[in-house]
């Protein structure tokens, strides 16, 4: 039987193609362990988007110029990138937006805003970002339903069988949940949950902005009905994210924002809309951070998924072992083999915002805060944590260097 070997990447090569990393903070060398929050730009992504302004740039879409129609095929290239990074089974599934919040709204308001109502409940987990809590919380009590959560456990994984508890007084109309904590860290297991959602008629929205930086993504494996991925956590520029959805639904479903581009006809006494995605596309598009999203998926295709997913859980037990180290910190999570580049963490005595403060005088950037999970705050009995995340480009020197940051942090609080 052959024997698989694991992918490797070289972070340290990795890294000099990182402009950001060719500074001092605070006259120290930059550990960036904020990568959950927003991920740093590679030269591929940088100088390709600084040449397809110089020389492609134009509306898309409404023109036949030559600059028109490069500009197009930049943005139509980089729907195709999207549909084969997610394995979606038609690039019109994808739909251009913001970021994930945009994304989950999207689904909150046009689907639910037309299929909720009384009796029905949308049900998430403790767990969730707030993009992934508040859209859903908002809508159920606009429509009558209800909204409930799934309590979790200390590893993050929701309790199940509180789901078939809802759907006894309830129908369940949306289970929404990650596929990585941005919290906690966890990769959920989520067919078992996604298998019981659709045997109750309920849609499952995934919230993947955490997962599709850092692993593979596969929306016909998972077997979601939606999923919304930002575009600036996974190298890509700020201003684009990706909603995918099922055609059938997105057909179904009425538009979320309306204008230019998204209509077939408009007349005095009807309008009528466009076809996918351009019926989700109002407005004009977020042009060149498409194409560079295009660029950055290029970029994450090449060094390979599989590669950054083990290097962040090698990070992950790495820095969990080292943070072990230092006295009176408590870590927060499930085991490194189950979770992403992401530790959360809280010194005893000493608030998270101090922490990070002292950290940034070591040129270490990490985040203090409820991480937009303040459900999972107040079940950790905490106001925020620390929080310490990896990616791609992350050299085992700057978790080191997070720990004698620590350590002088204890000194300036013994
Ligand atoms: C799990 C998760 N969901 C959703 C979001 C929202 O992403 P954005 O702010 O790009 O819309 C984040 C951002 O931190 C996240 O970590």
């Amino acid at each position: 039987m052959a024997v698989k070997i694991p992918a490797k990447l070289d972070a340290r090569a990795l890294r000099r193609e990182f402009p950001i990393f060719e500074q001092e903070i605070n006259g120290k060398p930059l550990a960036y362990l904020d990568s959950a929050n927003t991920s740093q730009k590679p030269r591929q992504v940088l100088d390709g988007m600084t040449r397809f302004y110089e020389t492609s740039y134009a509306n898309v879409h409404r023109a036949v110029h030559v600059l028109a129609e490069r500009a197009t095929s930049g943005l139509e290239g980089a729907r195709e990138k999207v549909r084969a990074l997610l394995n979606a089974p038609d690039a019109r599934e994808v739909i251009f937006v913001r970021n994930a919040t945009e994304g989950l709204n999207l689904v909150a308001y046009a689907w639910g805003g037309n299929n909720l109502g009384p009796g029905d409940a949308v049900v998430v987990t403790e767990l969730e970002h707030h993009s992934n809590f508040v859209p859903w919380q908002y809508i159920a009590n606009r429509q009558g339903s209800e909204f409930l959560m799934l309590e979790i456990d200390e590893n993050g994984d929701p309790n199940l069988a509180q789901l078939d508890e809802i759907a006894r007084d309830h129908n369940v109309k949306v289970v929404a949940t990650n596929l990585v904590s941005n919290s906690l860290g966890t990769i959920h297991e989520l067919a078992p949950l996604v298998a019981r959602a659709h045997e109750l008629g309920a849609i499952f929205v995934c919230d993947a902005a955490q997962a599709a930086p850092h692993m593979k993504v596969d929306v016909q494996a998972i077997g979601a009905d939606f999923v919304a991925v930002s575009g600036h956590k996974m190298c890509g520029p700020s201003g684009i994210g990706v909603l995918w959805g099922r055609a059938e639904l997105l057909q179904s479903m009425e538009p979320f924002l309306l204008g230019g581009h998204m209509i077939n006809s408009v007349r005095v006494d009807k309008t009528t809309w466009g076809e996918l995605p351009h019926k989700f596309e109002a407005g004009t598009s977020p042009i060149a951070e498409a194409y560079g999203l295009g660029l950055a998926i290029d970029y994450l295709q090449e060094v390979g998924l599989d590669a950054i997913e083990a290097h962040e859980h090698e990070l992950a037990a790495y820095a969990l072992g080292r943070l072990g180290e230092v006295p009176g910190i408590k870590l927060y999570g499930p085991p490194a083999d189950r979770r992403a580049g992401v530790v959360s963490f809280n010194m005893e005595g000493i608030h998270p915002h101090d922490v990070a403060q002292i950290l940034d005088l070591q040129g270490v950037a990490i985040r203090a805060g409820h991480h937009c999970c303040q459900p999972l705050m107040q079940k950790l009995g905490v106001a925020a944590t620390n929080r310490a995340s990896f990616y791609l480009y992350t050299i085992p020197e700057e978790i080191d260097q997070l720990v004698e940051g620590l350590h002088a942090v204890r000194k300036v609080f013994a």
